[in-house]
C-alpha cells in the first residue's frame, strides 16, 4: 500500500522530502495524477517506468516551478518564449532541445535530444514543485495504456504499492492530459491535442503543421500510436443506438435508451465538462457484466479534439493485448 496524504504545508512538505529522498511520489495536477520522481536522478526515473510498465522509448514530461526554471534546462527559441508567457502556468507542454550540459536525466528524453517541459497551474502541484526545488520526470500516474487517474483513488487502484506517496487533492479540473507541442524542429507540429485547444494555439502562433495523423510522419510521441487510454472492455464510437448488453457513455441533453448503465459526459453538452468526466466515467461503465462501452457522437471543436483523440486511442484494436504508452 502507498501512503496517502492530503495537501496541508506539512504533506507537502513530506513529499518534496520524498522526492529528493530518490522515492516516487503521484500528485494531482490541473489536467490529470502524475507520478514524480525527480529529473536529474537515473535511478528514480528508471522507477517511474518500472512502476507504470512503460517502454523505455517513451519519453517523460518534465514538470518546473517557473518559466526560469525551465530555461535552464532547455534551448529556447522566440515561439517558445511565447507560448510559455501566454499558456503557464498550464496544460500546455513544449518539446524543446535539451540544453547543452543539461542536468536531467539522459532517461526523460528516452535516450533522444529533446525535452518535454511544462509548468502546471493547479495549486499543490505548484507547491511540491517549489518545495522540491528540483525538476520532477512525471507521467499520468496509472499502468502503461490505461486510463489516465484523475482521483488519487484511481492512481491507488492503478498502482498500489509501486508509488511511494499520493497527496490527495480531488478530482482534476480539466480531467485530459496537457497538449504536447513540438517547438524542436522547424515548424510547430502539435504531438497530443490535450487541454490547451489548437484554436487556442492558433490564436497565439498561426496555423499549426499537420497534426500527429499526418501519413508518412513518424510518430514522435508514442502516446499518439494505437491502443492507449484504454478500458479493458471494447469502445464503440458514434453509437446512434445502443444494446442492452452494451454500457453507454452519453452527450447531451438526450441519451440513447436501452443501455444497461449510462452515464452522461454532460447533459448539456458542454464540452469542458465532458473533458472532465471523461476519464473517470469510462473507469465506471468498463464493468464485467457489460459488453462493450458504446459512445455517443461528440463534437469534435475545442477541447473535443483532444476527447476524440482519447476516444478512438481507446478503442484501438490491441496486438495481442499489448499497450504501446504512457
Ligand atoms: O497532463 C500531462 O501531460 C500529464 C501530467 C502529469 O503533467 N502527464 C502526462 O505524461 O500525460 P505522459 O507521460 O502520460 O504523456 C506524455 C506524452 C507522451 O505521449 C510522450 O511520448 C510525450 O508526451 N513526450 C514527452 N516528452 C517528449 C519528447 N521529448 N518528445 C516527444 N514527445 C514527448
Ligand atoms: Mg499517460
Amino acid at each position: 500500500m502507498s501512503e496517502r496524504l492530503g495537501t496541508s504545508a506539512r504533506d507537502i512538505e513530506t513529499a518534496a522530502r520524498a522526492l529528493r529522498a530518490g522515492r516516487l511520489v503521484a500528485f494531482p495536477t490541473e489536467t490529470v495524477y502524475g507520478l514524480g520522481g525527480i529529473a536529474t536522478d537515473d535511478r528514480a526515473v528508471a522507477a517511474i517506468f518500472e512502476a507504470k510498465g512503460r517502454p523505455r522509448f517513451n519519453p517523460l514530461i518534465v514538470h518546473v516551478a517557473d518559466r526560469a526554471a525551465a530555461q535552464a534546462l532547455a534551448r529556447w527559441n522566440k515561439l517558445a518564449e511565447r507560448l510559455a508567457a501566454r499558456f503557464w502556468p498550464g496544460a500546455l507542454t513544449l518539446v524543446l532541445p535539451r540544453a547543452p550540459g543539461c542536468p536531467l536525466s539522459p532517461l526523460v528524453s528516452a535516450g533522444g535530444d529533446t525535452v518535454g517541459l511544462r509548468v502546471p497551474a493547479h495549486p499543490v502541484a505548484q507547491a511540491l514543485l517549489e518545495a522540491t526545488a528540483l525538476p520532477v520526470a512525471a507521467p499520468s500516474a496509472n499502468p502503461a495504456g490505461g486510463v489516465s487517474p484523475t482521483t488519487a483513488d484511481h492512481v491507488a487502484e492503478g498502482l498500489g504499492a509501486a508509488v511511494d506517496l499520493i497527496l490527495d487533492g480531488g478530482p482534476c479540473r480539466i480531467g485530459l492530459e496537457s497538449t504536447v507541442l513540438d517547438l524542436s524542429g522547424g515548424a510547430p507540429r502539435l504531438l497530443r491535442p490535450g487541454g490547451v485547444t489548437r484554436g487556442a494555439l492558433e490564436a497565439e502562433i498561426g496555423p499549426l503543421a499537420a497534426g500527429p495523423a499526418d501519413a508518412g510522419q513518424a510518430p514522435r510521441a508514442p502516446g499518439q500510436l494505437a491502443s492507449h487510454y484504454a478500458p479493458a472492455r471494447p469502445l464503440r464510437l458514434e453509437a446512434r443506438s445502443v444494446a442492452a448488453d452494451e454500457a453507454l457513455l452519453a452527450f447531451g441533453p438526450r441519451p440513447l435508451a436501452g443501455a444497461r448503465a449510462t452515464l452522461n459526459l454532460s447533459a448539456t453538452g458542454d464540452l469542458a465538462e465532458a473533458a472532465a468526466n471523461l476519464f473517470a466515467m469510462l473507469r465506471r461503465l468498463d464493468r464485467p457484466d457489460v459488453r462493450a462501452i458504446a459512445v455517443m457522437p461528440i463534437p469534435p471543436r475545442g477541447l473535443g479534439e483532444a476527447i476524440h483523440d482519447r476516444l478512438e486511442r481507446a478503442a484501438a484494436p490491441r496486438a495481442g493485448g499489448e499497450r504501446s504508452g504512457g
